[in-house]
């Protein structure tokens, strides 16, 4: 079953000069996929992830999230539809410094008016399930990086969302704190059948995925899919980001 469709998506940004940043997206995405999106920088990734978000309208064109076209509903149905149906993951956690961590994981429940006792209980298991019980009192700027953003997970989940869309998760963090993200995001997609969008220049991270989309200049370039070992996978998504241009680092010494 199809949950996300985007057609003939197009975004023109008008500053002094008007940019194309995206130009007639047509994608489909599985309920339960686990799909990337990679990219030069500049090339429209966290525009499109803004589009399906409906953080931003599109110029032309049609986002469609379980059959329901966000765009077309008011803005108190479209705040709902929002926070009911969607979670967002950012590179820079967007965690609330003044809450604690266990107040910014429930923030979603407090919105939609939850009972303290639900959220309390929702919130320990979703703590335990990310490994960050241990941190619930702490402050935000308390805690690494990487407990950081497994916090910005659990709020993202934390009202099971269909579809969670992830902006460069992995971006600020080294790579034993990448690695636990990526295994969490896994968890998540396998165990709870979430779909999962991850725009990411990382190419171990997007290993984790299903598929991968390809963007160039704001057009769909490719797609690729996992076959046999995340090993491969990775070897195909760097044999395509060398034919895009982006930098490939010296990757020979990864291990899996
Ligand atoms: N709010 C904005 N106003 C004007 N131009 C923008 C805006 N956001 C992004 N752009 C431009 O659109 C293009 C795509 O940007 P973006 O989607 O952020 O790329 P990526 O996430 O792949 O690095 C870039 O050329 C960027 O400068
Ligand atoms: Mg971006």
């Amino acid at each position: 079953m199809e949950l996300l469709r985007t057609t003939h998506l197009s975004k023109i940004y008008n500053g002094h000069a008007s940019h194309r940043a995206l130009s007639d997206i047509t994608l489909s995405i599985e309920k339960g996929e686990f799909v990337g999106i990679m990219g030069p920088s500049g090339s429209g990734k966290t525009t499109l992830l803004q589009l399906i978000a409906t953080i931003d309208k599109p110029t032309s064109g049609e986002v469609l999230i379980d059959g329901q076209n966000p765009y077309q509903l008011d803005t108190d149905a479209l705040a709902r539809f929002r926070r009911q149906h969607l979670g967002f993951i950012f590179q820079d956690y967007n965690l609330l410094n003044t809450l604690t961590i266990l107040e910014n994981i429930v923030l979603p429940l407090t919105l939609e008016g939850e009972k303290v006792s639900v959220m309390e209980s929702k919130a320990c298991t979703i703590a335990e399930r990310l490994g960050i019980t241990s941190i619930l009192n702490k402050r935000p700027y308390e805690v690494s990086g990487g407990q950081a953003q497994r916090t910005a997970i659990a709020r993202a989940i934390i009202h099971e969302p269909k579809l969670l869309l992830a902006d460069e998760p992995t971006g600020n963090l080294d790579s034993k704190s990448s690695q636990d993200v990526m295994e969490k995001l896994a968890t998540i997609n396998q165990v709870d059948r979430t779909t999962v969008l991850l725009v990411t220049h990382d190419a171990i991270a997007a290993s984790y995925c299903h598929r991968v989309l390809f963007i160039k200049d704001g057009e769909l370039y490719n797609e690729i899919y996992y076959g046999n070992s995340r090993q491969a996978f990775f070897q195909k998504i760097i044999d395509v980001l060398s034919l895009l241009g982006g930098n490939t680092h010296d990757l020979s010494t990864i291990r899996f």
